[in-house]
C-alpha cells in the first residue's frame, strides 16, 4: 500500500549529503570532529554523511525519548545514553535528520554546551522553518521543506518508513499528531525518536 508521495528523490538527497560533505570537510580542514547523531531518525543520513567526508572524524550517538502529544519543551525531553567519547574542547556537529519545532535540537544543544566542546555546530537534512517554536542555530541545512509530516531515509512515522530510500509526504489521516481521532492517537505513543 502506498500512502505516500516522494518529494525528495533519492538521487537528489545523495547529491545535496555530498555537497553537505564537500563545506564540511572544507570548513573542518586540519581538525577532527566529532559528529553526534541522533538515534534513531538520523541514523541513515550519518553514515551517508560521514563517508562522504574528506577530513578525520569521530561519530557518536545519544538518544532520547519524549512524548509526542503536541508541541515539546525542552525540559520535557529525556537524553537516554550518555555520549561515550569526551566532547571538552572538541569541535562538534550535531547531525539531525529534522528540525521542527527546535526542541530536540534545543535540549541536545544545552546539554553539550554544559561539557565544555570548543565549537558546536548544527547539521540537519531537513529543515521545516514554518514551525520553529525556539530558536536554534542551524549552520548545515540540506532542504528546506514546507510543515508537512515526512518520512524515509531513517525517518518514521511509528517507526515505519525509515528504510525508504527518498523523502515521503504522509497524508495527514495518517499523522498522529495532526488527526487525534485518525487510526493511532498520537497521546498514546511514547516514541524514541
Ligand atoms: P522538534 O523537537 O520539534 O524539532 O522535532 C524534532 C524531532 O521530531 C525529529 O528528530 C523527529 O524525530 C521528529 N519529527 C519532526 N517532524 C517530523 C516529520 O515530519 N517526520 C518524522 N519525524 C519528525
Ligand atoms: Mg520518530
Amino acid at each position: 500500500m502506498n500512502h505516500y508521495n516522494t518529494i525528495i528523490r533519492p538521487d537528489q538527497i545523495q547529491a545535496r549529503v555530498n555537497e553537505l560533505a564537500k563545506q564540511i570537510s572544507s570548513d573542518y580542514e586540519g581538525k577532527n570532529p566529532v559528529l553526534v547523531s541522533l538515534l534513531k531518525g538520523a541514523y541513515i543520513f550519518m553514515a551517508d554523511l560521514s563517508r562522504k567526508l574528506t577530513i578525520p572524524h569521530e561519530i557518536d550517538f545519544i538518544s532520547i525519548s519524549s512524548y509526542r502529544n503536541g508541541s515539546l519543551r525542552s525540559d520535557e525531553i529525556e537524553i537516554l545514553n550518555e555520549l561515550r567519547c569526551d566532547i571538552g574542547d572538541r569541535d562538534v556537529i550535531i547531525v539531525e535528520g529534522i528540525i521542527d519545532t527546535g526542541h530536540t535540537v534545543s535540549r541536545i544543544l544545552k546539554d553539550l554546551e554544559s561539557r565544555n566542546a570548543r565549537g558546536i555546530r548544527v547539521c540537519t537534512l531537513l529543515n521545516k522553518k514554518s514551525s520553529r517554536e525556539i530558536d536554534v542555530p542551524i549552520h548545515y541545512v540540506g532542504f528546506t521543506i514546507p510543515d508537512v509530516f515526512v518520512v524515509g531515509y531513517g525517518l518514521d512515522f511509528m517507526e515505519r518508513y525509515r528504510n525508504l530510500a527518498g523523502i515521503a509526504e504522509l497524508p495527514e489521516m495518517f499523522d498522529a499528531r495532526r488527526s487525534p481521532g485518525g487510526e493511532i492517537k498520537a497521546e498514546e505513543a511514547k516514541e524514541s525518536r
